[in-house]
């Protein structure tokens, strides 16, 4: 009876033979997870992915192993069965812990394995390449820490400026996608190749793309998979201001939302919106943010980032009701009325190689 929490795109047929071929578990009011296919493949995703760059450490202070994979169970015992991950995630050790707990787990082919492609950290300097050296070097690394033979979706990670896109290759992928692209880059890229998902940062406090990319994509049928459903922890509910980030996490100095006069403002918000969500749903905060994501049109995949166990509780009360235009318009209005001095996600951007130019 569960199905009924499953989009109205999908037809019953195409839920059923989600339950046989991924075999995600018997369904219980436990497990309401949404499912969409993946637009041009015959992959069938849970609209809520686990996010793994905080499970790499870098940029987040350091990770627990154990903890990481007790939390990539977590994801699929609560019906996820996507994981979106990358090599500059911890300079490979992301990659590593998911393949080790798909390892454990032991049913790869049940999953859904994102990982990305383009960013180089060697000589310790990180920058963009995508170049076909980097690209097949890279993929085999990748395979190899994901202990498989094969992934799912292949994602270019930031385009690189000085590789004409038309350079890109595909290798032993099912689907090809793009982070942080244009719509001119994204067209540039469907010119020469098929192009699955593209992947934007979006979530109640980051919503730059909903004037071209998130158009472009429901228009050009690319599914979307939106990073930082949580806004690294600030929709969580859970942010305080006395917060002490470890050091190297990138909230600590580098993430101005965690900064003044950003901090208390986004955290003043969040506390308006938890005070909507328990008014109006009986909700809180973190589900309204993630049901949020979820009803906006263009939005396929929203990718949580996790890293405890309990941090995916939440899950269970995310499903089973939806928001109405009005309710929108009234979030938006507490966003308008608490955030003064908005400020994007784009610290996030890896430079650019330098092309040295011969005179
Ligand atoms: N393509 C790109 O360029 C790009 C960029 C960014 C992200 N991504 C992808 O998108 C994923 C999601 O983004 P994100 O990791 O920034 O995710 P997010 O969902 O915005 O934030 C994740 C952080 O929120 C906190 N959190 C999560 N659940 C919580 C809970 N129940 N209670 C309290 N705090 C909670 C945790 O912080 P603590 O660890 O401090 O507890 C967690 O690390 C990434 O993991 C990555 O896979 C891609």
């Amino acid at each position: 009876m569960y199905w009924k929490t499953w989009p109205a795109a999908m037809t019953s047929r195409q839920a059923r033979s989600v339950a046989s071929d991924t075999k995600l578990g018997e369904r219980t009011k436990d497990n309401m997870m949404e499912y969409i296919e993946i637009n041009g493949t015959h992959l069938i995703s849970s609209r809520i992915a686990l996010g793994t760059w905080a499970i790499g450490g870098w940029m987040w202070g350091g990770t627990d192993e154990k903890e990481s994979i007790r939390t990539i169970h977590a994801a699929f015992d609560h019906g996820i069965n996507m994981i979106d991950t990358a090599p500059i995630y911890g300079y490979g050790r992301s990659e590593a812990i998911v393949g080790e707990a798909l390892r454990q787990h032991g049913r790869r082919d049940s999953m859904i394995l994102a990982t990305k492609v383009g960013i180089d950290w060697t000589n310790g300097k990180i920058e963009r390449n995508s170049t076909r050296q980097r690209i097949l070097k890279e993929l085999e690394d990748s395979l190899r820490r994901l202990q498989t033979d094969y992934i799912d979706i292949y994602q270019v990670h930031w385009p690189d400026p000085c590789v004409p896109i038309e350079e890109n290759e595909q290798g032993k992928i099912r689907a090809i996608g793009v982070s942080n692209y244009s719509p001119e880059e994204m067209q540039r890229f469907q010119a020469i190749a098929p192009l699955h998902t593209i992947q934007p940062p979006y979530n109640l406090f980051e919503r730059e793309i909903e004037g071209d990319i998130l158009p472009y994509a429901f228009g050009h049928g690319i599914t979307t998979m939106t990073y930082g459903a949580l806004c690294r922890g600030l929709l969580s509910g859970a942010m305080r201001a006395d917060r002490e980030f470890a050091d190297g996490d990138m909230r600590k100095i580098t993430d101005p939302k965690f900064q003044p006069p950003h901090f208390a403002e986004y955290l003043n918000a969040a506390s308006k919106l938890d005070a909507f969500a328990r008014k109006n749903f009986g909700k809180r905060v973190i589900h309204l943010a993630v049901r949020w994501l979820l009803d906006q049109p263009g939005v396929g995949v929203a990718l949580w980032g996790a890293r405890r166990p309990e941090q995916l509780a939440a899950i269970t009360e995310v499903s089973g009701w939806s928001l109405t235009k009005s309710d929108c318009a009234a979030i938006d209005a507490i966003l308008r009325e608490n955030i003064r001095n908005p400020v994007g996600p784009e610290f996030m951007a890896p430079p650019s190689r330098q092309i040295r130019r011969v005179a």
